[in-house]
């Protein structure tokens, strides 16, 4: 790694990387999140899209792009597509976790309303798949609209198994694989589709994407109770509020006794919460420490996607994509 990279966050040294296609990626999401007939939808993107997003999995697109050999235009457009259904998925996540900040701004349905943020949704997700059909793959738009639907289960899976205190850690590993690591795993494999790399690279990028986003959303429920408003531009505490069962929870469950789980019988199966409850809730994960075995449990996935990047040829890009490995869970400590 050059000193330069070193001073820097890998994704900040993937950006300045492929800064002019991410150039190239920001000029044409603001082109396509417009609408000259509805003006509630210029007014709900650039809420959102002008707060920035850290632009992750449009650069993991770019990235595998590159680092395939890719020299077309058409990376530009998968990029834009992913960076389309992510934003529209939070646009419908946050309507459906009631969530009052994103970004570090007020949310779209805090703003406006539900109405404004599923409709809008929706749009970008049209838009999305306009932009992917002007590549003119097929297989690029089997795989990101796979993605949609499964991002989709994943999100109705979660309506489900949230609350009920049977969710064990492997319903909730196929909620964080469908919701969240569907689309790493798609913005890293179509950008080694569209640059016709060989099968067993298109694979490992694959692999990689999958066990990225797990490590990611490992990381952000992890957050979601020790991180700070700073850190993350999210509420602190939103998951146990929203009565939402994630690892730190599940792990503390399996281990609860009696008066223990009434608690979390009455906090998050019937969503009876008092003032002290989060508290309470953060007591009993201190006791088996369960944050601590969560970030271990982040840690490996993290180490999964670097085994699973080591297969590709030797690439400052692939040494950077194993650094964003690290960096996301690095987050934690
Ligand atoms: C938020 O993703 C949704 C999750 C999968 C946890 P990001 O943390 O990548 O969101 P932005 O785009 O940077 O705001
Ligand atoms: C991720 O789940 C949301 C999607 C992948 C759509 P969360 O509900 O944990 O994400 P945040 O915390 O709201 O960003
Ligand atoms: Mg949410
Ligand atoms: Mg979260």
């Amino acid at each position: 790694m050059s000193l330069d990279a070193a001073a820097t966050k890998p994704h900040e040294a993937l950006n300045a990387l492929l800064s002019a296609d991410m150039d190239a990626v920001n000029a044409l999401i603001r082109d396509r999140m417009a609408s000259e007939h509805a003006p509630r939808i210029p007014e709900v993107t650039a809420h959102l899209v002008g707060a920035g997003g850290k632009r992750l999995r449009p650069m993991l697109t770019l990235a595998a792009a590159r680092l395939c050999g890719y020299t077309g235009p058409y990376h530009v457009h998968l990029a834009a597509t992913v960076e389309f259904i992510h934003t529209a998925t939070l646009l419908h996540d946050d309507v459906v976790d009631e969530s009052a900040q994103r970004r570090g701004r007020p949310t779209a349905n805090l703003l406006w309303d539900n109405k404004s943020s599923v409709l809008v949704g929706d749009y970008l997700f049209s838009r999305s798949f306009q932009l992917m059909t002007e590549t003119g793959s097929l297989d690029v738009l089997r795989i990101l609209s796979n993605a949609s639907a499964t991002i989709a289960e994943g999100e109705v899976l979660q309506l489900t198994a949230a609350t009920d205190l049977a969710t064990n850690e492997g319903i909730y590993l196929q909620v964080v694989r469908g919701k969240t690591a569907a689309l790493f795993s798609a913005a890293t494999e179509v950008g080694g589709v569209i640059a016709d790399a060989e099968e067993e690279h298109v694979k490992a990028l694959y692999d990689y994407g999958d066990a990225l986003g797990i490590a990611f959303q490992i990381a952000d429920d992890l957050l979601d109770y020790q991180g700070s408003t700073a850190q993350t531009g999210k509420n602190v505490g939103d998951d146990f509020r929203e009565r939402k069962l994630t690892l730190p929870v599940i792990k503390a469950v399996a281990q609860a006794t009696d008066e223990e789980r009434a608690f979390w019988v009455r906090t998050i199966e019937k969503g009876k919460q008092v003032e002290g409850d989060l508290e309470q809730a953060l007591a009993i994960m201190d006791k088996y420490q369960t944050l601590d075995a969560t970030r271990q449990d982040a840690l490996e996935w993290a180490d999964k996607a670097k085994v699973a990047i080591a297969t590709l040829p030797q690439h400052e890009i692939r040494d950077l994509l194993a650094d964003i490995a690290d960096y996301v869970v690095a987050r934690l400590t």
